[in-house]
């Protein structure tokens, strides 16, 4: 990883963090702040840290020292192109960070510094400070852990909302969850778990037990014809799948649903090595999602994509954090890394060598665990 020393790369232009956070504006011009940015395509040994002004709060915004941020499967697609909301290169990663308002623009409530607060930024949380508008901002429970509290945000506003919202999951059903050992697939089993329905979860075989101790059945997706396996355990079909692999697996996914069954394709990590225009792979779940919907069969297909803006966001995220902090879900955090070693970080999430998430700490006393 390249170190920049302070002045020796103007990042005025760098994308992410929320506007005027990178317009080079600063507060105090001794002070730098550190941030990693993805210049290009790559491996994660392209990642460079940088420093950078501290950024000011707009009008009606904030400044957020960050805590945690979570590293997520959205900066490997990012880092390979392929991410459906590809930002331009350069710009600064991180979909999700917990921190404390250090300081408020113009018009904002002055009340808000001092709190702690989750956001969904979508792309510049790996950074010591963020500029956000307050709208974007949702409480943290107090006793909550910064990297607990983060690793539930992208993906328990997901799973809540796909859970509660596109397949409204209820008591006695069984569902699938695909990939039930990752982020959002843990956070998938536990709370279609918690709304009574039965899970069966597919993984790689050296993460069964993870599975199990979640209270699903596992499958091994690499092993074995999965969908007679699901046929097997639910041989009426079963209420709702939920499918981040894409391609040509979602037919299958679709065939598992029995009668008033929902399909809720989330992604479309098999394409990650893929070729071609980045949306290409979403062409065909989309058709084939307009297709299904037409057909008079009682099955429904859906399109779940998590957004910071429509109203339920806030309200959706309280509530998971909420839920986190009584203990009734848990959010494993897998590693904690100083944010300068972001690079081992996404590394490890590159290879598939982590269960649960990986955290990075800002703070000048981070320490790895
Ligand atoms: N649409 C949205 O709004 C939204 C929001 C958040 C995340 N996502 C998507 O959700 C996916 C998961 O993200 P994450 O952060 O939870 O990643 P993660 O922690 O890396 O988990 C990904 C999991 O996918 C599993 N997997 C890979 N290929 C599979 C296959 N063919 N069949 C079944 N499972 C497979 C892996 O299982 P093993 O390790 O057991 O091999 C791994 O546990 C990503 O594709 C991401 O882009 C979408």
């Amino acid at each position: 990883m390249a170190v920049v020393e302070p002045g020796q790369r103007d990042v005025a232009n760098v994308q992410g963090g929320g506007g005027s956070a990178m317009m080079g504006a600063s507060s105090d011009p001794g002070t730098d702040d550190l941030a990693i940015v993805m210049p290009r395509m790559g491996g994660p040994e392209v990642l460079q840290t940088v420093h950078r002004p501290a950024p000011r709060p707009a009008a009606g915004g904030a400044v957020v020292r960050v805590e945690a941020a979570g590293v997520s499967f959205a900066e490997v697609q990012m880092l390979r192109g392929r991410y459906f909301m590809q930002p331009r290169f350069p710009f600064v990663p991180g979909y999700d960070l917990v921190g404390t308002v250090e300081a408020v623009g113009a018009g904002a409530d002055a009340a808000l510094v001092g709190r702690r607060v989750a956001a969904l930024t979508q792309t510049g949380a790996w950074a010591e400070r963020v500029a956000l508008p307050t709208a974007t901002l949702a409480p943290v429970p107090a006793g909550l852990e910064s990297a607990e509290a983060v690793a539930a945000v992208t993906n328990g506003v997901t799973a809540w909302q796909m859970v509660h919202r596109s397949a409204r999951v209820r008591p006695g059903q069984t569902v699938v969850v695909h990939g039930a050992a990752g982020g959002v697939g843990t956070l998938l089993v536990q709370l279609a778990r918690r709304a009574g329905a039965a899970v069966i979860g597919t993984a790689s075989a050296a993460k069964h037990d993870a599975v199990r101790a979640l209270g699903a059945t596992p499958i091994d997706y690499r092993a074995g014809d999965v969908p007679a396996q699901v046929r097997a355990l639910a041989p009426r079909g079963v209420a709702a799948v939920f499918d981040h692999v894409g391609g040509p697996g979602l037919v299958d996914s679709w065939r598992m649903l029995g009668r008033g069954g929902v399909l809720v394709s989330y992604g479309s990590a098999s394409t990650l090595h893929g070729t071609g225009h980045r949306l290409r792979p979403y062409l065909p779940i989309v058709g084939r999602i307009l297709l299904w919907n037409l057909l008079p069969n009682g099955r429904r297909a859906t399109f779940y994509f998590v957004q910071r803006w429509p109203k339920h966001f806030r309200e959706d995220l309280a509530t998971v954090l909420a839920l986190l902090a009584a203990g009734e879900i848990e959010a494993h955090v897998a590693r904690r890394l100083p944010l300068v070693r972001a690079t081992e970080a996404l590394a490890l999430l590159d290879a598939g060598a982590v269960t649960g998430k990986v955290v990075l700490l800002p703070g000048d006393d981070a320490g790895e665990g």
